[in-house]
């Protein structure tokens, strides 16, 4: 008999709902973007993204349903993204579930949304064995971690400063591209000549696997300045391929390199940035000389979307973690932990 789970992403500026069969069939995943709201602002409002989440999340959760052709009878378990991220976006996502489970009868699962993003791989690689590494590089994140097990996390390095996806929005809002940044400058940067302008690459100390970016950031926008006081003429698409290339080749080197210290031969890419074709044909190209496995999901299960919340929850429904109906928003949730009220262990109903 199949599992199935209705999955709500709401920790940023994208509301979601999917309906996910036993862990990798989606049935449904219902993203709707809130990007022409923001672009006005350059960046992701939280209390706008709040308001926006309570006017679409219904709808949302409908279309899923719909689209899935299935009834609420036939579901198995509610489950929901409780942070990290915003804390008004998430409390919508948190409790329409509740309300869902609570209304339904079914249990609710609490879904960590980094998780969710490494989950994006098992939705398209359901028998990956384990260990692997994951970078999970997104607009809040740059991690990389070591999978043991399911629900079984190492942190083995982290950004220090900006997140990759981070830095790519900041530096696209300085050269004048637009919001969000990342897709635009993937885009600019098929056009450029990387080599044309040189930018640093920090590694940080020898055998670090933690990762800097505001110093390449800043590189680029003193560049932009530079030019500007000389009226000197820049090249977008060079400069958009010169930044992508220092970010990529760090980002890439530090992630075979943990792999190799680990003994991994698995590599799974997640989260927005991993969208990017650079960073897609880079890792593969350098990961691929027989003895590693690069695992990247399509583009649309990269960026924020509920199927890969459901996919997180289907394998802690199976180990029968469940959340209690006085789940709250975790804005600072950290990977691994579970942060519910008193000490709920175990199934509801
Ligand atoms: O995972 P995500 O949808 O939301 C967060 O959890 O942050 O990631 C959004 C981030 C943004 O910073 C966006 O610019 C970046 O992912 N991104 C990309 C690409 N597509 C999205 N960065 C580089 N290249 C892309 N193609
Ligand atoms: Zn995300």
């Amino acid at each position: 008999m199949s599992v199935i789970i209705l999955a709500l992403e709401t920790s940023c500026d994208d509301t979601s709902a999917a309906v996910v069969a036993d862990g990798s069939e989606i049935l449904s995943n219902v993203i709707s973007s809130q990007v022409e709201v923001h672009k006005k602002f350059g960046g992701v409002v939280p209390e706008i993204a709040s308001r926006k989440h309570l006017e679409l999340m219904n709808y949302v959760i409908e279309e899923a349903m719909a689209v899935a052709g299935l009834s609420f009878a036939e579901l198995d378990a509610v489950a929901v993204t409780y942070g990290p991220g915003l804390v008004g976006a998430l409390l919508v996502g948190v409790a329409s579930a509740k309300a869902a489970a609570y209304g339904l009868g079914l249990p609710l699962v609490g879904v960590n949304h980094v998780e969710g993003h490494i989950y994006a791989n098992f939705l398209v690689e359901p028998d990956i064995s384990f260990p692997m590494v994951c970078l999970v590089v997104s607009g809040g994140h740059t991690d990389l971690i070591l999978l043991k097990n399911h629900g079984s996390y190492e942190l083995l390095g982290s950004t220090r400063d900006d997140a990759a996806g981070e830095a790519f929005d900041k530096v696209a809002r300085t050269m004048g591209l637009g919001y969000p940044g990342g897709p635009l400058i993937d885009r600019l940067a098929r056009e450029g000549q990387a080599e044309a302008i040189n930018l640093p690459r920090s590694y940080l100390e020898e055998g670090s696997f933690d990762f800097s970016f505001s110093g390449v950031k800043s590189a680029v926008i003193n560049y932009l300045h530079r030019a500007s006081q000389h009226g000197e003429e820049v090249n977008q698409a060079d400069l958009a391929a010169g930044f992508q290339k220092a970010v990529v080749d760090v980002l890439v080197d530090k992630t075979i390199a943990a792999a190799d210290k680990a003994g991994v031969s698995t590599i799974l890419l997640a989260g927005g940035v991993a969208a990017n074709t650079q960073l897609r044909a880079e890792l593969i190209k350098r990961a691929g000389d027989g003895s590693r496995r690069v695992i990247c999901p399509p583009p649309i299960l990269c960026t924020d979307n509920a199927a890969m919340v459901a996919c997180a929850a289907y394998y802690k429904y199976l180990r029968g973690a469940f959340a209690p109906l006085t789940l709250n928003a975790v804005p600072n949730l950290k990977l691994g932990e579970e942060k519910y009220e008193g000490n709920f262990k175990g199934r509801l109903m």
